[in-house]
């Protein structure tokens, strides 16, 4: 069965492309592509059909790491699995989704699986401009993120 992984942030150009495109490489280089299908969405709808930030691509770039993922909206689809990975950037995401579809029983914030800070929200790039800091935030949760799938999962 595959695994759906979808992140979450507000305009799907920074954060979640950013941990869409990281841990699909972390995926494939622990040789698990074939296991899941991972994917981002927003949950505002401001740059939908837009490449990813040129933040995001950059810093992407410089680490090796190919996207040509768009924006897109978070539908109600994507949260009618209740086996699906839904995480979200900030607890801000986390509170859009929960108004507009309701409690998911498998959501999460991504530095909930991070070993390495305190921050609890991935702060928005958008704003701050430091797409390094957050690359490097993204990075550690997305790779505690896979740890807790294998052991969940068996694999
Ligand atoms: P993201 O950053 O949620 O990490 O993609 C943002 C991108 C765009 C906007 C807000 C946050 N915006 O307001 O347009």
């Amino acid at each position: 069965m595959t695994i759906n992984v979808l992140f979450v942030c507000l305009g799907n150009i920074c954060r979640s492309p950013m941990a869409e495109a990281i841990f699909q490489q972390l995926v494939d280089e622990a040789g698990l592509t074939d296991k899941f299908h991972i994917d981002s969405a927003g949950t505002g709808d401001w740059h939908v059909g837009e490449q990813a930030h040129p933040g995001t691509r950059r810093i992407l770039a410089q680490h090796g790491i190919a996207y040509n993922g768009r924006s897109r909206l978070i539908t109600a689809q994507d949260m009618a699995n209740s086996h699906s990975y839904i995480i979200t950037m900030d607890q801000s995401n986390g509170n859009n989704l929960r108004r507009q579809f309701g409690q998911h029983p498998n959501q999460h914030r991504l530095l909930e699986f991070s070993s390495q800070t305190s921050e609890t929200d991935v702060p928005d790039p958008y704003y701050t401009n430091n797409f390094e800091y957050v690359y490097q935030l993204v990075k550690d949760g997305c790779t505690g993120l896979l740890e807790t799938i294998r052991k969940q999962q068996g694999l």
